[in-house]
């Protein structure tokens, strides 16, 4: 222990036989002495070691972001108008409700679900704004946390976004991982998915991203959707569906949406969490939405206000301007058809820059298959890339992605595709 003195900010009567206001003290062991230093967060690395390379041939491919044909962050033009509106409005800042902005979060769940869906119609889902596809996870874990009364392990694909497992194991729910991608097809291992799952205890919670799945980019088919929805059912499993790209992977929507109507017309009662950070390139004002399906319209009002009381304790209520912006967009049909030209424009450079590495990496004579480039979807490509084959590109290229060969296909253009794609070639031939 440190032997200090210290110029007391206490007056001088209050302070036991000091005869000035100076004291000599001891300071206590610090209260968290025992905190070790946590690991930095690997994406970030990657940044900063990007930042520090002078390559004029750098590329970063670590950042989950979309970036336009000249690697610049993408305001979307449909939402430069809503915000234009919304300013013009001049509302006021007050708090918003502890579920957010009913025209935000009424419209989202619209957005998901479609105008079919039973659970819309017969008024039986219980939706919250959340804080983006993060916030509203971490309601969902929350809540299920509290009143999930089957099997506590959540089941996640493996491998899944790093951040599903601390959410969950954050709320006190262990995670446990059923097969999702194969190594050797880079594609889905369907078969091995089927096996694990028919293994997954009765009453577990199962996770599964409902399109662009992050970090594979591999997506089951629509009848592998099917198959998939026979077994959760026959296995009397819970599903919690992650949807971060709802239009981001093809371009539509709808075709995005799938697998949780598919879910919804087989009968399943499930939960969705949503994000409009891809979608909308809303990535800093935290939009999201999280959902619980529930049977009938009485049990939505009991779970709302469970989940009412969860959020007050967390952040008491969410932020209301990227939640406007959605809103504007959603409840006008002139500016939401803009909205999915924008959505289809970013879809398409990233198919486009996908069938552009891929049409590289064979005329720079990889002898390698590299189907799966274009097979995956959405933000980010599993190209198989060993770790020591990652470490030479950074090395030798200047190219920065994470260790597991995972490249985010934002981070591709015409302009740096060609130099990407001998590089690759280079490394893994
Ligand atoms: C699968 C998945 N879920 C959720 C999120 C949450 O994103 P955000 O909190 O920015 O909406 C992401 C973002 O990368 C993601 O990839």
């Amino acid at each position: 222990m440190a032997n200090i003195c210290v110029k007391t900010l206490l007056p001088a009567n209050r302070i036991l036989g000091a005869t000035t206001s100076t004291v000599c003290s001891q300071r206590a062991k610090s209260w968290f002495d025992g905190v070790k230093m946590g690991p930095p967060d690997a994406i970030l690395g990657i940044t900063e070691a990007y930042k520090k390379d002078t390559n004029p041939n750098r590329i970063n491919l670590g950042v989950g972001a979309y970036r336009d044909d000249n690697g610049n962050p993408w305001v979307l033009p449909s939402v430069i108008k809503a915000e234009q509106r919304v300013i013009g409005k001049k509302l006021n800042k007050e708090y918003a409700t502890i579920l957010g902005i009913p025209e935000f979060y009424n419209k989202a769940i619209e957005l998901a679900l479609g105008n079919d869906s039973q659970v819309l119609h017969e008024k039986r889902n219980s939706t919250a704004q959340g804080i983006s596809g993060t916030g509203s996870l971490r309601i969902g874990s929350a809540f299920l946390s509290k009143f999930w009364d089957g099997n506590r392990e959540v089941y996640v694909p493996n491998p899944t976004w790093g951040n599903h497992v601390p959410i969950f194991e954050h709320a006190g729910l262990p995670i446990k991982k059923y097969r999702y991608y194969d190594p050797n097809t880079c594609g889905l291992d369907f078969k091995g998915c089927l096996d694990d799952i028919s293994k997954i205890p009765a009453r577990s919670i199962i996770l599964l991203h409902a399109c662009a799945h992050n970090p594979t980019g591999v997506d089951p088919t629509k009848e592998q959707w099917l198959e998939l929805s026979k077994l959760i059912k026959e296995k009397n499993l819970y599903p919690f569906f992650d949807m971060a790209y709802q239009g981001f992977a093809s371009g539509d929507i709808d075709r995005d949406a799938q697998a949780i109507r598919i879910f919804e017309s087989e009968g399943h009662q499930y939960c969705l969490s949503q994000s409009f950070a891809k979608n909308m390139g809303l990535y800093g004002e935290r939009a999201g939405a999280f959902t619980v399906a529930c049977a009938n319209k009485e049990e939505a009002d009991r779970v709302t206000s469970q989940i009412k009381i969860l959020i007050r304790a967390l952040y008491s209520n969410p932020p209301i301007h990227g939640a406007r912006l959605v809103a504007e967009i959603l409840n006008d049909n002139q500016l939401r058809s803009e909205w999915l030209k924008d959505v289809k424009i970013m879809a398409d450079r990233i198919i486009g820059v996908r069938s552009k590495l891929k049409d590289n990496l064979i005329k720079n004579g990889s002898k390698l298959s590299w189907d799966h480039v274009t097979n995956q979807i959405g933000m980010f490509c599993y190209t198989g890339m060993k770790p020591e084959q990652v470490d030479r590109l950074a090395k030798e290229y200047s190219i920065y992605l994470t260790r597991d060969g995972r490249i985010s296909m934002a981070g591709v253009t015409t302009k740096n595709v060609e130099y990407l794609a001998k590089a690759m070639h280079e490394v893994t031939k």
